[in-house]
């Protein structure tokens, strides 16, 4: 992230609509589980929000001093911090009761890799295991906040059929003025 968008993510205006929009929107009907993945959670602000939420989070997040930090944060509660890449999770297979994408895919730098994140959470969703997310819609004023920046919008319109071709069934898929959020099963 480049330093407008990290200080927005670390921002109280974003705390408070990760708190008050964000993920009630995106975890509407979701059952979580005891043992939630959560990934690119950059500053965690919404770590803060998800970890009240459930027993158990891991938080998985590329950016080493990103991660190093949350890390610290987080020593002593309910998370557990990974520094890696969400296309290729150290973590094993049918694990997790559900995992979470909040705001990140558009950092990942390709279609082709952004769909090996969604096959990577697949692998290690447990049968029944639920996947929710969201990403912000493309737009002049997120163009911007990204230059010199990786920015890869993701097509609500392709969501659908990149999740069924990881092996997600039970997709819903829509959007407001702001966002696409999806919900999917391993099951
Ligand atoms: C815009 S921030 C969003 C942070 C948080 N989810 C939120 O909504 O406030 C995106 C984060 O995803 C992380 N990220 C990007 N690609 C990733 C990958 N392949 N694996 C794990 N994290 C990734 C970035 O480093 C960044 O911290």
């Amino acid at each position: 992230m480049n330093e407008a968008h990290l200080q927005l993510c670390s921002s109280t205006e974003w705390a408070d609509a990760v708190q008050r929009w964000i993920i009630p929107w995106v975890l509407d009907g979701v059952e979580l589980g005891d043992d939630v993945l959560e990934i690119g959670p950059g500053p965690g602000l919404t770590t803060d929000v998800l970890r009240e939420q459930v027993p158990r989070l891991t938080a998985v997040e590329v950016n080493p001093a990103l991660a190093a930090a949350l890390s610290a944060r987080m020593e002593g509660n309910n998370v557990a911090v990974l520094c890696a890449d969400a296309t290729a999770l150290p973590l094993p297979s049918d694990r997790f009761s559900s995992a979470i994408c909040l705001t990140m895919l558009h950092h990942v730098p390709t279609a082709e890799a952004q769909d090996e994140v969604f096959s990577e959470l697949f692998r290690v969703l447990g049968p029944g295991g639920r996947l929710a997310g969201q990403d912000s819609l493309d737009g002049e004023e997120l163009r911007q906040l990204h230059v010199g920046d990786t920015y890869v919008p993701v097509d609500p319109l392709t969501l659908r059929d990149r999740l069924e071709a990881s092996g997600f069934s039970s997709i819903s898929v829509d959007t407001n003025d702001y966002a696409v959020r999806f919900q999917a099963t391993k099951s």
